[in-house]
């Protein structure tokens, strides 16, 4: 499942397909391509990239993304559906316009992902606002911007977004994110609709929200919503988690309340990152689409990995090769500040020479520059035999890794390169390090 697999491939699931090799489908879930010995996404040299941009640097394929897209909206094409984009996952502006311009909308937990969301042309209608701890002046913004729906996690967040809407004398409309305790095989980091943790709404309180909600002459409940967590190749928590939420449906239509128009599933369909299955969109729909049509509501989902993850790798450069303790090390140019997957989940990225040697393989740790022993982006594989100056290939990197980049130990973050075709852009410049101590004072 990409999470907990450090070590490879032996701990991994059944694998998605019956001929191609686990790198096949790696590559051709990214739109990858060996030509001559090297690498190339899409249509682009990835060793012109890393010479012409530096490494560490981030790369996205434009196509694949819209294949990702295209792929998940066409098996739910017999439901009135939406697809808003999870955009934590990858808030780039030049990727957010690639999926505004394939209808998509959007998924935000903050007023950054907001203004984000509005500069790459989305319109507020088609904006969710999710999260479980907005501040008032997020939500106060929500409101006045107007967005789509708020999906409130808890009674407090409701009430507070109900004296919102009567001091800004505005109608909103609401969602509930309920928490319909559904256990999922997944990393706990990212289970998230599982009873004990922090969020939605308890389904025993979801009743008495909507009832508050009807009692509001400033709110309308349109929604009811789930997000169980994040990761999932496996349909039968949607099924569960879908099961729970009709029961609700069925419960407010029983005390009368008729605003609904949406269910929204969440997001969370997982991905390749080794040999593991990753979520079809077929088997997906195959699942969902009997429950979801008899509700007559319109389904929203949640994606963001799943559009995104695959079509993106994370370049970096081998600095120097150790060998201490018995093992080897391979030091490369990019850090768990870069990508913090593998230290914080424990994930697994496959990665590739950018240009194949046919050196003898052997196993290494591929360790980054930061001060930390957490600091890793594989531990014990096997790989080629790498020196000093090899460019490398993250694979998986387009979901939650420049998004959770950071600067520790000072550290500019990667820039952010968009290929489409044969052609290539930069669509966020390297950091700077002036850029790291701009607003920073030496005295008072
Ligand atoms: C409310 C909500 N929706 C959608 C997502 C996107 O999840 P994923 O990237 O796994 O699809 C998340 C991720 O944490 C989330 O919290």
């Amino acid at each position: 499942m990409g999470e907990g697999l450090l070590s490879g491939r032996a701990a991994a699931g059944q694998r998605g397909s019956g001929l191609a090799s686990p790198t096949e489908l790696l590559f051709g879930d990214a739109g990858l391509v060996r030509r001559g010995g090297g690498l190339y996404l899409d249509g682009v040299s990835l060793t012109d990239i890393a010479r012409e941009v530096g490494t560490p640097a981030y790369v996205y394929n434009a196509e694949a993304i819209r294949g990702r897209y295209r792929s998940l909206d066409g098996a739910l094409a017999s439901l009135p559906h939406r697809i808003c984009f999870a955009v934590k996952a990858n808030s780039n502006l030049a990727i957010l316009r690639i999926l505004k311009d394939l209808g998509a909308g959007v998924d935000i937990v903050s007023a950054g992902e907001m203004a984000r969301a509005l500069a790459a042309g989305f319109a507020p209608e088609q904006i969710v606002f999710s999260g479980v701890g907005k501040t008032a002046d997020e939500l106060r913004s929500a409101v006045r911007t107007g967005v789509g729906h708020l999906n409130v996690e808890s009674r407090e967040e409701l009430e507070l977004v109900g004296s919102i809407a009567e001091a800004e004398a505005v109608q909103v409309r609401v969602g509930i994110r309920v928490n319909p305790d559904v256990t999922t095989d997944t990393h706990p980091y990212i289970s998230t609709g599982k009873s004990g943790i922090k969020f939605g709404v308890p389904t025993d309180q979801v009743i008495p929200a909507a009832e508050y909600i009807l009692g509001h002459p400033r709110l309308e409940l349109t929604t009811l919503a789930m997000h169980l967590g994040s990761q999932l190749v496996d349909t039968e928590p949607f099924r569960q988690g879908i099961g729970r939420l009709i029961d609700l449906v069925e419960g407010l239509r029983r005390a009368g309340i008729t605003t609904l128009r949406v269910l929204d599933i969440g997001g969370g369909l997982g991905i390749r990152y080794t040999d593991e299955r990753s979520m079809e969109p077929a088997e997906f729909a195959k699942a969902v689409v009997p429950l979801l049509a008899p509700t007559a509501l319109k389904v929203y989902l949640e994606p963001g990995r799943f559009l995104v993850g695959s079509a993106g790798v994370l370049l970096t450069r081998v600095l120097y090769r150790k060998h201490s303790g018995g093992k080897e090390f391979v030091v490369v140019d990019a850090g768990m500040n870069d990508l913090v997957r593998p230290s914080h989940y424990q994930a697994y990225h496959e990665i590739v020479e950018l240009e194949e040697r046919g050196r003898p393989s052997g196993r290494a740790d591929v360790v980054g520059p930061v001060c930390e022993t957490g600091d890793f982006l594989a531990l014990d594989r096997t790989l080629p035999g790498l020196e000093a100056g090899d460019a490398l290939a993250v694979l998986g990197a387009g979901a939650y890794g420049f998004v959770m980049a950071s600067n520790y130990n000072s550290r500019p973050r990667p820039p952010e390169v968009i290929v489409e075709g044969a052609k290539w852009w930069v669509a966020r410049e390297r950091e700077k390090v002036e850029d790291l101590f701009a607003t920073e004072k030496l005295s008072p």
